[in-house]
């Protein structure tokens, strides 16, 4: 034994050099210097919005003021970020690292196994375009040579501020990307109260609310895909501590990202919000190589002293401008399948379906799942999925003849895919196992009887886009294509990324993504509907490729005012598609008289989801009405701005409206949910954004006698905005829309 340690010893001293021996180890240690820069503010302003930057002597960056327009921001000097008197106060960017102990934007793991970064001011630029300043402010972690640029593109007259960052690893090593969120908003102390959306399948976009309290509050995803399902990636923030639709400040926000996200909310000890959003962390740590860069999905920020209804019309304005593909075009009326004749039907059961469409003056025909599937035919959700030819057994013309007959009634054509997946019983699933998403050993879990195609994989994405490219080659007269997507990740991996799983998460998305921009760079004027099990990728990742969303599979008019009310808070209401349905309605059982389905319905795309042919002569001839009235109106709920009058969360009563850019004109619509009390008068809706210097004329629409009020008559803007509007509701479920026009 005492031979053995004089071995060990005199080893150690032939391999360790000699002045090495002579003083303990220590921790090598050495600061760099950190070039003052001059204090200054930088100012991002939109019309009727403004957000100010301070950047101190030692060069760090906070946020010192995101709201009303504040005047000359070199008022801001004098502004304590809270860099003085509070160490710990959040930078604009906050990192993992130095001296904050919040929660971080961005944490870096490097190459030695630090985990600490400063960023420090060095330069910012600015940039105007039509519309849009664009304000790059650069970082640099001097020790890390690691480089972050905070990009905030203003968009002027929509009061809407995009934030994003640039990480780029200027160093000698590759680092991973532990977390690189694409914004901090820090606000100052308050009361907030958070708006926020949840949801499973049917019941999309619910509204919660809180009050923020001290920690942290986080909504976030890990589904991979079907992200929107549970949360949505967006909110409502309300900093008196009330939520209100016409008064006090709002700040809307969303993420434009169709993957796992995570957004935080933060009160800190000293009571400041701090909000840091984007790409969920978890399981992604994303390995960033020598020389290279990541870009951040892009946050939405909207700030009005209107209230809610403020920051959602900024966001709709913006959204139909820039956030939805060709947003704010009047997509057609349509009647859909998939209510109507399910996975059962042959061509004869198409033609007649059109036939009534024509008849009833939809513009559209959209032929739902179960057209494909040869030696797996597409019966039923087990079988076919990843075949993507024609079933001639059910449609042996094929569907170029369906869309032929379709146009020459004056109907568009649209068709259903679903290409990022597959059933077990398909030859794909036979061909590519490699392709499925799976962990080495485990089982491949089904949901709705499918797995999920790995979109990492540029295979992959050759296959999905050559779905959508070859689906669209069946016939010229294709308009149209519904794309769906039916399942969430489970058990992830890809066998593509072998042992970089940590990637997969994020690639899912970006190849989705590259899929898209590929299908808008050949197909610019297909109308594209994002499905997803319904409204289970609802955000502005996806809608910057699509044209409308399927709001939800609940067509039951009633639980479509909560889901609708709630999408309309950020999302815009020409994305959102909205089908009257067969009663009892198919996913709750519930019977409402088919105007009630109709005034619902044609508050967002109007559309047509049943076997027409079930319909009596005098409901057909009512959806005529229905049909032909909402063509008269529909470029307000398009192009128009929203005004949320009453809500379905609160009272018995619903109602909405839309108003005229130049406040012309507007389309009103009511809703009685309850009716408690004949003794009751009819309720009063006071109206919104309408000219109080005005006349306008009255006209009821889709009439069937279940309400009346005014129609014909002409009041003056202010007493209907003062004064209000007294339809008579006699039962619940009923409904009444008004047209008004200047005169
Ligand atoms: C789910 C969609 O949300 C429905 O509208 C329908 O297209 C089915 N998928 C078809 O399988």
């Amino acid at each position: 034994m005492k031979f053995r340690l004089l071995l060990l010893a005199a080893l150690l001293v032939a391999v360790i050099p000699a002045d090495a021996r002579k003083r303990p180890q220590k921790f090598s240690h050495q600061t760099f210097d950190i070039p003052a820069v001059q204090p200054r503010v930088i100012d991002v302003e939109t019309s009727g919005t403004q957000l100010v930057l301070q950047v101190d002597a030692k060069g760090t960056v906070r946020t010192v003021h995101y709201g009303a327009p504040a005047g000359d921001p070199a008022q801001f000097m004098e502004f304590d970020a809270g860099g003085q008197h509070n160490f710990s106060a959040p930078t604009t960017y906050p990192t993992a690292g130095g001296t904050f102990n919040g929660l971080d934007a961005l944490h870096v793991k490097y190459s030695d196994g630090s985990q600490n970064t400063e960023l420090y001011y060095t330069s910012h630029e600015v940039q105007v375009r039509d519309g849009i300043t664009t304000t790059t402010v650069h970082l640099k972690d001097y020790v890390t040579s690691l480089e972050a640029d905070l990009i905030y593109d203003a968009c002027v007259p929509e009061d809407v501020i995009l934030m994003h960052a640039v990480i780029r690893n200027c160093g000698k090593k590759a680092v991973e990307l532990r977390n690189a969120a694409s914004a901090s908003l820090n606000l100052p102390a308050g009361k907030y109260l958070l708006t926020h959306f949840y949801g499973g399948w049917a019941t999309e976009m619910q509204m919660d609310q809180t009050i923020l309290t001290h920690d942290t509050k986080v909504i976030e995803t890990r589904r991979g895909t079907q992200a929107t399902q549970g949360n949505n990636p967006s909110f409502m923030l309300s900093p008196g501590g009330t939520y209100s639709e016409t008064d006090g400040e709002a700040i809307a926000g969303a993420l434009a990202w169709s993957g796992n996200f995570r957004i935080s909310f933060e009160i800190d000890q000293s009571d400041r919000l701090n909000i840091v959003s984007g790409i969920n962390p978890f399981a992604s740590a994303y390995p960033l190589r020598a020389g290279d860069s990541f870009t951040t999905p892009e946050m939405i920020y909207t700030w009005s002293g209107e209230g809610a209804g403020g920051a959602s019309r900024n966001m709709h304005r913006w959204a139909r401008k820039y956030g939805v593909w060709k947003g704010g075009q009047v997509n057609p009326t349509l009647l859909n399948s998939w209510e109507g004749a399910y996975f059962t039907f042959a061509t004869e059961t198409l033609l007649r379906m059109i036939d009534d469409a024509a008849s009833m003056g939809l513009e559209m025909f959209v032929l739902d799942d179960g057209w494909f599937g040869l030696e797996h035919p597409r019966n039923s959700d087990k079988a076919g999925l990843g075949d993507w030819e024609v079933n001639t057994d059910k449609i042996p013309e094929g569907i170029d003849y369906v869309a032929k007959y379709a146009h020459s009634k004056g109907l568009k054509f649209g068709i259903w895919i679903e290409p990022e997946m597959v059933n077990p019983d398909s030859n794909l699933a036979a061909a590519h196992p490699e392709w499925i998403v799976q962990s080495p050993g485990r089982d491949i879990y089904m949901s709705r009887n499918q797995w999920l195609l790995d979109l990492t994989n540029p295979a992959v994405q050759d296959f999905v886009f050559g779905v959508f490219d070859r689906t669209v080659s069946l016939s010229p007269d294709i308009d149209y294509i519904k794309w769906d997507s039916n399942r969430r990740v489970m058990s992830f991996g890809s066998p593509y990324l072998g042992d970089e799983q940590d990637r997969f998460f994020i690639e899912y998305v970006q190849g989705l993504y590259n899929v898209c921009r590929r299908m808008r760079e050949k197909y610019p004027d297909i109308i594209v509907q994002c499905c997803s099990s319904g409204g289970n990728r609802v955000d502005y990742g996806s809608m910057r490729w699509f044209n409308e969303v399927w709001t939800s599979d609940n067509t039951d008019a009633i639980s479509r005012t909560r889901i609708q009310w709630g999408t309309s808070l950020v999302y815009p209401p020409c994305v959102m598609g909205s089908h009257v349905s067969a009663v009892p309605n198919h996913q709750t059982g519930n019977v409402t008289p088919l105007k009630f389905r109709f005034d619902v319905a044609s508050s967002g795309r109007l559309g047509m989801e049943l076997q027409p042919k079930t319909l009596t002569d005098e409901e057909r001839a009512l959806a005529d009405r229905c049909i032909r009235s909402y063509k008269g109106y529909r470029d307000l709920v398009f192009n128009g701005d929203l005004y949320r009058l009453s809500s379905p969360y609160e009272g018995d009563f619903y109602s909405l409206m839309y108003v005229s850019p130049d406040r012309r004109r507007a389309v009103v619509f009511c809703y009685c949910l309850r009716f408690q009390n004949h003794s009751i008068g009819g309720h009063v809706f006071r109206l919104r954004g309408l000219d109080p210097a005005l006349k306008y004329r009255v006209t009821e629409q889709n009439v069937d006698g279940s309400c009346w009020w005014g129609d014909g008559r002409t009041f003056s803007g202010s007493f209907l905005s003062g004064g209000g509007f007294n339809p008579v509701f006699r039962e619940a479920d009923t409904s009444a829309v008004f047209l008004l026009e200047a005169v």
